[in-house]
């Protein structure tokens, strides 16, 4: 058949996100500006149909595998469910999973279940109440403990996202992860990246990787896994207790203990970019080859005016083509794209 979205550095696209609104309820201040963004108006977001046409020819057509569902904050698409199912009913039904602040998903997450919905992945920074509303600018920590709750009970997987911020959440690591681990979710610390609407992000300002594992390191030894990695942001490690005299542990022998898996995200430090399988929508339906892509390449016009499938199909992999070798955030001249985080969909 027809070739999937190839690159000019030999990488092929598998995994599409979608993102399905640019609103969201909260205002993390690593994401979006505290006073909101503008809001697309109506028409200019993809309809259900318009979603599940383009999910439909990224399978069919182009080899996508998996599909993610991302905002802004998705539950906040009133079809979210009709989407799922949409897409579920799809011939060579991708793998499906969210990513959600979670605000809400204990109305909606066995209906998502009984969609098709495979997985999902929540955002979660910190277990005090006063710490998650001075990142998150709400006060929804019990909200979104719920939804995490209800995800929990449905779903097989649930992995849980944090950012980490010096000063604010960073010294609540390992009460985070202690916390996952006895509710066997796995915990990803991810670096954050330049992609906040107020531009204050700074390199020496992050919590690096190198810092999550210090942190970790008090209370924790971490053995990295030797599955491979395929292409997934997350490097994971096993998580063992510290031996009793103190010690790190080094061995995964059933002395020491597994008490479960912790990813580290560190798309700044330890790029990965190299191994990127990644292609996005946005939820004007234009495709984004890289998150930190200047250009956009729009479907929904097209779409809109009556282009076919293979039209379509012949844009996205045009599109693709063009995708830059990496985010070259440590390149001289780099400069952030205009959409923050919440506008792309992470
Ligand atoms: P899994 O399939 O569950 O591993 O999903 P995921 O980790 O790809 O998805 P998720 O939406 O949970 O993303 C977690 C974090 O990874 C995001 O918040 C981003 O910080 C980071 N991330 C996701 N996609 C990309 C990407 O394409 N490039 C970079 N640099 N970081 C990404
Ligand atoms: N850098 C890294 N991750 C971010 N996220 C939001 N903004 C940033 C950023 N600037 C994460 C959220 C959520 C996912 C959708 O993206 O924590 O887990
Ligand atoms: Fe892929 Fe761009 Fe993310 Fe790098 S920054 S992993 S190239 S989407």
């Amino acid at each position: 058949a027809d070739a999937g979205l190839v690159d000019r550095f030999g990488r092929t696209a598998t995994d599409l996100r979608v993102s399905l609104t640019d609103r969201c309820n909260l205002r993390c201040t690593y994401c979006m500006p505290a006073e909101g963004l503008p809001t697309l108006p109506r028409d200019a977001v993809m309809t259900r149909d318009e979603i599940v046409r383009l999910v439909g020819i990224a399978t069919r057509d182009l080899g996508v595998r998996q599909v993610r569902f991302t905002g802004g904050e998705p539950l906040l698409r009133g079809d979210l469910v009709e989407i799922v199912r949409e897409c579920a009913a799809l011939p060579d039904r991708p793998e499906l999973s969210l990513t959600t602040n979670a605000v809400g998903l204990d109305h909606r997450a066995q209906a998502l279940r009984d969609a098709g919905l495979d997985r999902v992945n929540v955002s979660l920074d910190t277990l005090d109440p006063d710490t998650f509303a001075t990142l998150a600018r709400r006060p929804f920590l019990e909200r979104t403990l719920a939804g995490l709750a209800a995800a929990a009970e449905v779903f097989d997987v649930v992995k849980v996202n944090a950012v980490l911020v010096h000063g604010v959440n960073a010294d609540h690591a390992a009460d985070l992860l202690t916390w996952c681990l006895e509710r066997g979710f796995e915990l990803r610390f991810i670096e954050q990246m330049p992609l906040d609407a107020d531009h204050r992000w700074s390199r020496s300002g992050m919590v690096t990787a190198a810092d999550v594992r210090a942190l970790l390191a008090e209370r924790f030894t971490l053995v990295p896994d030797d599955a491979p990695r395929d292409g997934a942001p997350a490097e994971r490690f096993a998580v063992l207790a510290r031996a009793s005299d103190g010690r790190p542990s080094t061995t995964t022998s059933a002395a020491t203990g597994r008490l479960g898996t912790v990813g580290i995200i560190a798309s700044v430090t330890e790029p990965f970019c190299a191994d990127c399988r990644r292609t996005r929508l946005t939820a004007e339906g234009a495709v984004r080859s890289c998150l930190f892509a200047h250009t956009e390449t729009d479907l929904l016009g097209p779409l809109r005016a009556g282009a076919s499938d293979a039209e379509l199909a012949d844009t996205w992999r045009a599109a693709m083509w063009g995708k830059a070798a990496g985010h070259g955030m440590s390149a001289p001249g780099f400069t952030q794209p205009d959409r923050t985080m919440s506008a792309i969909g992470g």
